[in-house]
Order: structure tokens, then C-alpha cells, then sequence
């Protein structure tokens, strides 16, 4: 089933760049008083989360959240509904979104207004992937691992049918049918 994705990131080209962004927001976030969380969207997020969370050498939390768009599932619309919200209160803390991909930009506005309105003391984006041509929002993003074409992608989290997650490279399908 897996010899029908064509690699585009390898392991180890994940592995170091998301060694690069540990860095940066090691030192992005060093010198503050309050907490530090990063907040997973899954499922999405979740590899991506458990690789970047291990390089980050200041003290942190890991929450996650669970939402779905409406609309007809190909574009999103921006209407977001929380499937699983946070474990914990944000209030007065530094939070980091991690997310898989970025493509219109709907879904992490939504996220980002809903988390906004609960009083955190700052908010960061951190994306593995973004599809900066599809964007339909504005929002600003920190941290991009990386800024890829708009064609399909899975692997490392990202997933096709809820299939192709546990790929540890990124790459595109050539085959959908193989
Ligand atoms: P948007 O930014 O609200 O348009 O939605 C981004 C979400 O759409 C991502 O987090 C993925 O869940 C999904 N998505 C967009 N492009 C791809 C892709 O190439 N492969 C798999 N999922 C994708
Ligand atoms: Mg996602």
C-alpha cells in the first residue's frame, strides 16, 4: 500500500528541520516567567507534536484539540465545531498551535479566535507544511518547517481517507488506485 507514495521530505530531512524550529522557539520563548504550551491539532498534528515537543529544551505543557469543519469537505469553510477541546485553561500562558498543514488558513483562524478569546498571554502558529497559494486568510504563522506546491500530500501524520499517517516520510500519492 505504501509503494505508491513518491517521497518528497525524507525521515531525516524531517528530523533536521524540525531540529532547526526546536531551536528557534527554544530561544523564541526562553527568557519567560509563565507557562509554555503547545497545543496539538490532531489528528494531523500528532507525530509532528510528539518529534517537535521532544527537541524544545525549556519546560512546557502538551494539550490537544480536536476540530472539524463544516462544510462539503473539500474546502473548508471556516465554520469550525470543537470535537475535543483543551485539557487545560490557557489563561495568562504562552501557547504555541502545532498543525500539520496550513492550506486555506480557515481552519487555524477559526482555532486561533476561539483560543484568543480565553486569555492566553500570547499565541504562536507553528506548521510543519504550508500551502501558502490556497490561502484565503490572513494569518501569520511563526514557524513554517515547510512551504510546499499545492498538491496532495501524506505521511508523518497527514493522512488520505485516514490512511498513510504512519508513513515516517512526506510524499505525494502516484497512484491512488495501486
Ligand atoms: P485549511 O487550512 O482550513 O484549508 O485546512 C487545512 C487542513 O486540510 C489540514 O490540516 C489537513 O487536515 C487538510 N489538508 C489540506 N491539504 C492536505 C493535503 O495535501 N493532504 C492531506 N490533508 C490536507
Ligand atoms: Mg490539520
Amino acid at each position: 500500500m505504501t509503494n505508491n507514495v513518491k517521497i518528497l521530505f525524507s525521515e531525516h530531512d524531517i528530523k533536521y528541520r524540525i531540529n532547526e524550529m526546536a531551536k528557534e522557539i527554544t530561544k523564541y520563548y526562553s527568557n519567560i516567567t509563565e507557562k509554555l504550551v503547545l497545543i496539538g491539532l490532531l489528528k494531523g498534528s500528532f507525530i509532528f507534536m510528539a518529534d517537535l515537543c521532544r527537541r524544545i529544551n525549556i519546560p512546557h505543557e502538551v494539550d490537544f484539540m480536536t476540530v472539524s469543519s463544516y462544510g462539503n469537505g473539500i474546502i473548508s469553510s471556516g465554520d469550525v465545531k470543537i470535537i475535543k477541546d483543551l485539557d487545560e485553561d490557557i489563561r495568562n500562558k504562552h501557547i504555541i498551535i502545532v498543525e500539520d498543514l496550513v492550506d486555506s488558513g480557515n481552519t487555524l483562524k477559526k482555532v486561533y479566535e476561539i483560543l484568543e478569546l480565553r486569555g492566553p498571554n500570547s499565541i504562536t502558529i507553528c506548521t510543519l507544511l504550508d500551502k501558502n497559494s490556497k490561502r484565503m486568510v490572513d494569518i501569520s504563522i511563526t514557524w513554517i518547517g515547510y512551504s510546499i506546491n499545492d498538491e496532495f500530500v501524506v505521511g508523518y501524520g497527514i493522512d488520505y481517507a485516514q490512511q498513510y499517517r504512519h508513513l515516517p516520510y512526506i510524499g505525494y500519492i502516484i497512484n491512488m488506485h495501486s
